[in-house]
């Protein structure tokens, strides 16, 4: 089977064609614009470690022509759309960015696929959908109709979207709500490279809402056998539908707490200033993962055994 995965040069992409890739049944294509957002050598590193195993695409999905063509061409059968502008806080200040990658971007892929006659149509949404919500744990049955931020309002728009493509054009959707992906080669404009980062040159870190933000942190190799799970449990079954599932570890922890464990693996004292709340950023983020257990029994790997990974991985890349 054909499968494409678009944002292949980002964390979770990479991560994904990683995986599929060691499965004989698959042959992976993935594509990437490689922007330069974040660090770009990051994103060639990714692909190194992958290009042996994938067919790559530089191409931007805002190019409609040219994700029809690769497409047809590939003769896909199942597209796992990544390809994101990521950030919340930058959809404050930049929101062209997500205008054209996470709305027309989004249409034309979803689009295309539909043309195509894509079979399974995955792609990321997030937990900031649940905007400020003060019901937990985050139900996919939830009321989404406040986001607080551009960003969390273009993943709004995509779920609609989808919906909307799933009814008319009978296609079999499958929409992930991540909540705070980390990891091994995760993204460096998130808390935890900020933490690790900010800890090791003595730098001072900046606590939003003083410290008490709570998010449900979930570790990349969860996330990534979760979908291989869902995948496989929707080609056995017939059934063409749309499906919102959480994609959560269900364990919230508090900012000041995980700072503690960084400073405890790193074995470091952090330089700390508590701040309010950033623009855009919700207090707390507290999924449920019951739907998800349905498609997997696996255990969610628990924040300290994951942190302790992701400094590993840290210190021996950024040495
Ligand atoms: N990491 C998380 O915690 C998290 C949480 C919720 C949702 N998400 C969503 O999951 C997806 C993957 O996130 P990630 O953490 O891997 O982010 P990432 O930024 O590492 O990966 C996204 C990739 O998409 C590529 N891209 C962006 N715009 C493009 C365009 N116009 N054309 C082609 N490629 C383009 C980028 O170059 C990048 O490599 C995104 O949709 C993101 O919004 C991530």
């Amino acid at each position: 089977m054909n499968i494409l995965i678009t944002g292949c040069a980002g964390f979770i992409g990479f991560s994904l064609c990683k995986y599929f890739s060691k499965f004989e049944d698959y042959n992976v294509i993935g594509l990437d614009n490689l922007n330069s957002y974040y660090d770009k050598k990051l994103k060639i590193d990714r692909l190194k470690i992958i290009s042996k195993s994938i067919k790559f695409i530089n191409a931007d999905i805002c190019d409609r022509k040219k994700i029809g063509q690769v497409i047809k061409s590939n003769k896909i059968t199942a597209c796992f759309h990544l390809a994101a502008q990521a950030g919340v806080r930058y959809s404050i200040t930049n929101p062209d960015e997500f205008f054209n990658a996470n709305l027309e971007g989004f249409y034309n892929v979803i689009n295309q696929c539909r043309l195509n006659k894509v079979k399974y149509f995955f792609f990321a949404s997030s937990s900031s959908v649940y905007g400020d919500s003060k019901k937990y744990p985050q139900k996919e049955t939830d009321r989404t109709d406040n986001p607080i931020s551009f960003y969390a309002a273009t993943k709004k728009a995509n779920e609609s979207v989808s919906f909307s493509f799933s009814k008319i054009y009978n296609m079999n959707i499958t929409c992930l709500r991540f909540f705070t992906v980390y990891g091994p080669l995760g993204r460096p404009d998130m808390a935890f490279f900020n933490f690790a980062n900010s800890i090791k040159k003595n730098k001072k870190i900046y606590l939003f809402n003083n410290g008490n933000n709570f998010r449900d942190y979930t570790y990349i190799d969860d996330v990534i056998f979760s979908i291989k799970s869902i995948f496989d449990k929707k080609i056995k079954s017939k059934l063409n539908n749309f499906e919102i599932i959480n994609i959560c570890s269900s364990n919230p922890i508090k900012t000041t707490k995980v700072i503690n464990i960084f400073e405890k693996i790193m074995k470091k004292k952090a330089k700390i200033e508590k701040v309010e709340n950033a623009l855009g950023d919700v207090k707390k983020t507290f999924g449920s993962n019951n739907r998800i257990k349905k498609y997997t029994k696996n255990k969610f790997t628990d924040v300290r055994t994951g942190i302790t990974k992701y400094v590993k991985w840290f210190n021996e890349y950024y040495k």
